[in-house]
Formats: structure tokens, C-alpha cells, sequence
């Protein structure tokens, strides 16, 4: 194996072109494919700004050539030669280095590497767990690699954008106390306090405000944050946020800042205007008409409300669910009469995925309505919902009642879902909407008490502040969510900045005095030293580098993801760790314990 000795790299292998041609250049990079052509060898050389073709030829160096008969696959090369034009014919205008090789006058084997376990061919299709095992090597795929490239140039435009706009980087820490964001926390047992423990950050929500109280009025941060919840295609245990905080500002001074950020990163990093300003919905108008607070708005097939068209049916269930103070709405399903019983069967079970206990449909065909359903309702009842639905001949009407939450869920959800089936959207079409107006607090069956919608620091709508108490069912809150192409990409608010509101939130939410002391006294207490009325927001940067490259899913733009069960396939992350260790931080498992 040769050393690298005095060789320097002068180019990049992806960088050179045709007005490179007559250069001396000194390359370094890993064989990506190797062809032998009797005489001529030609390897692709490739680093991570992309492929160069380096040619050995015998006549013009038979040890440079002697050492390419051996490289295999992910071998590591360093080449000295010359920029020639590829010979007519032979131009690849696939290739960025596509109109140039490189004659190789000498070259050192760096390194060997063991056959791959997996083709590093863009277009081979790789278990994902595999993948992630050696996700060293799935990260020289140049598609992955250029996510990871787009995710360093965002978090850069970002801290240029927010630092021109008067915002300082600071840190908050990672072992420090819960703050609620809805998930579980990490606990990290102390030894030196033992018994004790820290709690990592799900967001720097505390701190962040607290900087505020301090007087540096702008702060952002890049940060993780780390959430025990359930993962899903779109949830990382940890992941990073872009978190801001600003003081002496509303919600339209927050709002204008940060769509001028939206718009510098999808401008810089994508060439896309983002059309400003954004658009608005209520939260109460988005669940309405698209039974979801992050809606698609790419498409059309909103919801439509025939609670009072149908309740005075024939229809058994739809009556009753009327009667019961729950409702009925349905969706066309533009064109799709022609759905066979298994596709409707396919429908039903999705919806009761979100509680659903049925999907009422109706076909819209030329002879007619046909529906197990037709039969229940009146000529001016079906006019109406003709009426109501936009139907035409070929559409298929779909219908749940229920209480309001699991009619507008499962439609909001089984509208995505055909959205996807019927492929109504394009990954490229970037469609913005902040969500306004949320409930300042949602009712928790299972635990029979109030939570907070967005979190517990969340301002109330001034005109809705005196019915915190009497009526929290009715409260607003200063909430806002940043939505695109219906996925939840931002969240913040106008926060509470009086301790004496701060104090009732928390008693509202079930928190009993000592309660309140031992997990939010250092809150309480710097609110009381002059507070400025501050607010913020949060933009979970995986998900906008996910919506930028067009992933399916959050672990290909993250370098190091953990799978749906919370490991890390490579380095084989939880794991368990010696009882001398444990003993030290005075931790001992229940399942040893009870073996004792
Ligand atoms: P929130 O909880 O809405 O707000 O989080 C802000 C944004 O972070 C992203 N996000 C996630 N991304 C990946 N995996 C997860 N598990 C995950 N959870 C959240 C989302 C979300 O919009 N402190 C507040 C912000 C504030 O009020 O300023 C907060 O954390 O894109
Ligand atoms: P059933 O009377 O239970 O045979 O139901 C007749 C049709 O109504 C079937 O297509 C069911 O899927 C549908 N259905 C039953 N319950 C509901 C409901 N709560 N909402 C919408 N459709 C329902």
C-alpha cells in the first residue's frame, strides 16, 4: 500500500470540465467501477463532488497500469495525469465531468476495501436496515450525499439570514431539567447527585425564553432536541430544530421575519421563489375544510359538512350520530365510481385506522347513484348533496359520521391518502400556509383534564385571557404553525409573560402548587423580574430538508438516523452497560432488582 507522501490534491474529481483540458491535476477518491478494455483500464474516480473518469493506459505508464488491474470496487486511489477531451463519441452528457477523462501518468494505491455488502449504484434498491448498518458506505450514494451537502448550505443561509437580522447564536444546555413539549423525556441518571436525574432537552423552550428575560432580545439556535415518542416516517428521536426568540415583538413582526427566511432558503438552496406573503387559514377553517391543522393544500376534494342535509334521513347511523351531537361529512373522490368493493373495503379499513367505525359510499354513475345507501334518502336530500359534493358522473362519494374529531381525522387523513393513490401532487410544487387561531387548550379523556395545544408557555388571545378559567374550551391562543404541502414544518407563539397568567395556565393544566414550584419555580420566579412581552417559533430542520430533496422519508437527509425503534443499526445504540457502571450512578435495573 502506498502512503500519500508529498501528494497534494489540486481538484475536486466531480469539479473538472472542459476548461480544465491541458491541466496537470492530482486527484483523490474511491473506484466506483472499474471497466477493463484489454489494453485500456478506465475507473470512475469519485469524492463526494462527484465522478471523474481517470484512463491507464500501458503504453504511458505500465506500473500506474499494473496497479489498476487490481482495484476493486471502493478502493482509494490517488492519481496524477493530464485533463484530455474524451474522444468523439465517447462524451457522456449525463456527466458533469462528462466531456473530459483524465491520462493517468502515475497513481498509489491508498487503501483496499472489502467486497461492498450492498452496490453502491444509485438505481439498486437496498433494505433499508442494511443500509443503515453501514451507513458509512450508503453515504458515498451521491443521492444521499447531496442531501447531506443541501442540509449544510440551508443551516449556513439560516444563520447568515437570522445574524443580517439582528439575532445572536447562543447555546442552552442539554442536561437540564424536563420542559413539556408533549413526548416523553431521555432521562440521564447524575452521579454525583444520585438518586437525581437530568432530563434532555425536547426544545430549549425555557431557556430560550428566559434569554429574553435577560435582555439579548434575538436568539436562534440550530439545535437537537430529543422526544420518547412514538417514531413515524416524519419523527426522529433526536432531531434539530431552527428555534427563535424574539422580544418587544407580535405575532405579525415574528410571521414577517421568518417568511423572509423561508424565502432566502428556498431561493438560495433551491431557486425557488416563495411567493410572499404567505398565505393564512384558522385553525378552525383548516379543520373544517380539510379535517387536519396541516393541510395539503395542493389538491382540491376538501371536506364537505352534510350533518344538515342528511340528519333527518332514513339512515339509521347517520341519524343517530346526528342526534348525538356528533356530525356527517364526506369527500368526492374525483372520478373514482370506478373503485372495485376491495378498494372501497381498502378505504374503510384506513379510515377506522383513525376510529371510523364505517365508510358510507355512494357511486355516481350513469344509471344513477349506486349505493347500499340510495335507498335511505329522498330525492331533494340527494339533490342537495349532489349539490353540495360538486357530483358528477364517475365521482365516488365518501361519508363517515361520527363525533366531530374522528369524522374530521379520518377524513382529513383518507384525503391525503387518496391524494397519494391518485398521485394529485408534485413533490416539486412548494405550497405554504400559516395556521392561526388554535385552541389554547384540548381536553385529555384518558387523564380527564386539560393540556395545553401548543405548550403551557403559549399566550391566550387578550380577548379570551378571562375565560381561562371559566370557559378554557373557548380560548384562542397567540399560536401559529407554518404548514407546507401538509406537513407541520414550524411551530411557535406569543408567550405569557406575566407570572400571575403563567401561574393560572399551570393550574389549569392539573398542576398543584408544589407541583408548580418544583418543575417551573426558576420560570415563575424570572418572570418576575421584568419580563418583555416576547415570542418565538421553532422550524424542525429535518422535515424542511425532507420536503426540499423530495425524501420520502426524515432518515435520508440525516447522517447518523435512528430506525423506527429508536436504534442506531451501525453502532448498535441502546445497549447495555456494566454494573460497575450502573453501581457508580447508583442505577439499578428493576429486572435485576427483582432477581435480588
Ligand atoms: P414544536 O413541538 O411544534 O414546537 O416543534 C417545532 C418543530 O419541530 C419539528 N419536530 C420534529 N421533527 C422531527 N422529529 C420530531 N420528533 C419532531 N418533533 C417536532 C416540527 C415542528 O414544527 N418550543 C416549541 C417552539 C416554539 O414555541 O417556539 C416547539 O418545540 O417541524
Ligand atoms: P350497516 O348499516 O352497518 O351495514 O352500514 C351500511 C354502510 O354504512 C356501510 O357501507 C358502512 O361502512 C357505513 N357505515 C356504518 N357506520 C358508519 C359511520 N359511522 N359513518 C359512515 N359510514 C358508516
Amino acid at each position: 500500500m502506498d502512503t500519500l507522501g508529498n501528494w497534494k490534491r489540486t481538484d475536486y474529481c466531480g469539479q473538472l470540465s472542459a476548461k480544465d483540458i491541458g491541466r496537470d491535476v492530482l486527484l483523490m477518491g474511491w473506484a466506483l467501477r472499474r471497466r477493463d478494455h484489454g489494453g485500456l483500464i478506465f475507473i470512475d474516480l469519485r469524492d463526494r463532488e462527484g465522478i471523474a473518469q481517470v484512463v491507464f493506459d500501458p503504453e504511458v505508464d505500465a506500473a500506474a497500469h499494473q496497479v489498476a488491474e487490481g482495484v476493486r470496487s471502493e478502493f482509494v486511489l490517488a492519481v496524477k495525469g493530464k485533463v484530455i477531451p474524451r474522444p468523439e463519441g465517447t462524451v457522456n452528457p449525463n456527466m458533469k465531468t462528462g466531456e473530459v477523462e483524465i491520462q493517468v501518468a502515475e497513481c498509489k494505491l491508498l487503501n483496499r476495501s472489502k467486497p461492498l455488502p450492498f452496490m453502491l449504484d444509485e438505481h439498486s434498491e437496498v433494505n433499508e436496515n442494511i443500509r443503515l448498518k453501514y451507513r458509512y458506505l450508503d453515504m458515498r450514494r451521491p443521492q444521499l450525499a447531496q442531501n447531506l451537502i443541501l442540509r449544510h448550505q440551508v443551516a449556513q443561509i439560516t444563520r447568515q439570514y437570522l445574524t443580517e437580522n439582528g439575532f445572536l447564536e447562543l447555546e442552552t444546555p442539554f442536561l437540564t431539567k424536563s420542559t413539556p413539549e408533549g413526548a416523553r423525556d431521555f432521562l440521564v441518571p447524575s452521579r454525583i447527585n444520585q438518586g437525581q436525574f437530568y432530563a434532555l432537552p425536547q426544545s430549549p423552550q425555557i431557556f430560550k425564553q428566559i434569554l429574553m428575560i435577560s435582555g439579548f432580545d434575538r436568539y436562534f439556535q440550530i439545535v437537537r432536541c430529543f422526544r420518547d415518542e412514538d417514531l413515524r416516517a416524519d419523527r426522529q428521536p433526536e432531531f434539530t430544530q431552527i428555534d427563535c426568540e424574539m422580544s418587544f415583538i407580535d405575532r405579525e413582526d415574528i410571521i414577517t421575519v421568518m417568511e423572509g427566511m423561508i424565502a432566502r432558503i428556498f431561493k438560495e438552496a433551491k431557486g425557488v421563489e416563495v411567493q410572499l406573503p404567505v398565505q393564512r387559514m384558522t385553525y378552525q377553517e383548516a379543520i373544517r375544510r380539510f379535517g387536519v391543522d396541516n393541510p395539503d393544500i395542493r389538491f382540491g376534494m376538501e371536506l364537505v359538512d352534510l350533518t344538515d342535509i342528511v340528519k333527518g334521513a332514513g339512515f339509521k347511523v347517520f341519524a343517530e350520530v346526528a342526534a348525538g351531537g356528533g356530525i356527517i361529512k364526506g369527500i368526492n373522490a374525483k372520478g373514482c365510481a370506478s373503485f372495485s368493493r376491495k378498494e372501497i373495503d381498502d378505504l374503510t379499513s384506513f379510515v377506522s385506522i383513525y376510529g371510523a367505525k364505517g365508510l358510507a359510499y355512494v357511486k355516481v354513475t350513469q344509471e344513477g347513484w349506486q349505493s347500499p345507501i340510495t335507498k335511505f334518502f329522498n330525492e331533494a336530500e340527494i339533490a342537495a348533496m349532489k349539490d353540495a359534493f360538486d357530483a358528477e358522473e364517475g365521482d365516488l362519494l365518501l361519508f363517515v359520521a361520527d363525533k366531530p374529531k374522528v369524522v374530521n381525522d379520518s377524513l382529513g387523513k383518507l384525503r391525503n391518502h387518496l391524494a397519494s393513490l391518485l398521485n394529485l401532487t408534485d413533490p416539486g410544487d412548494f405550497r405554504f400556509v400559516w395556521i392561526t387561531d388554535f385552541p389554547l387548550f384540548e381536553w385529555d379523556e384518558d387523564d380527564k383534564r386539560w393540556s395545553a395545544v401548543h405548550h403551557p408557555f403559549t399566550a391566550p388571545m387578550d380577548e379570551d385571557v378571562e375565560f381561562v378559567e371559566s370557559a378554557p374550551g373557548r380560548c384562542r391562543a397567540k399560536a401559529y404553525d407554518l404548514v407546507l404541502n401538509g406537513n407541520e414544518i414550524g411551530g411557535g407563539s406569543i408567550r405569557i409573560h406575566q407570572e400571575q397568567v403563567q401561574s393560572l395556565m399551570f393550574k389549569m393544566l392539573g398542576h398543584s402548587e408544589e407541583d408548580k414550584r418544583a418543575k417551573f419555580g426558576f420560570l415563575l420566579d424570572a418572570l418576575e423580574y421584568g419580563t418583555p412581552p416576547h415570542g418565538g417559533i421553532a422550524f424542525g430542520l429535518d422535515r424542511l430538508i425532507m420536503l426540499l430533496t423530495g425524501s420520502d422519508s426524515i432518515r435520508d437527509v440525516i447522517a447518523f438516523p435512528k430506525t423506527q425503534k429508536g436504534t442506531c443499526l451501525m453502532s448498535e445504540a441502546p445497549s447495555t452497560v456494566d454494573t460497575k457502571q450502573l453501581r457508580e450512578l447508583g442505577v439499578r435495573l428493576a429486572a435485576a432488582s427483582a432477581a435480588v
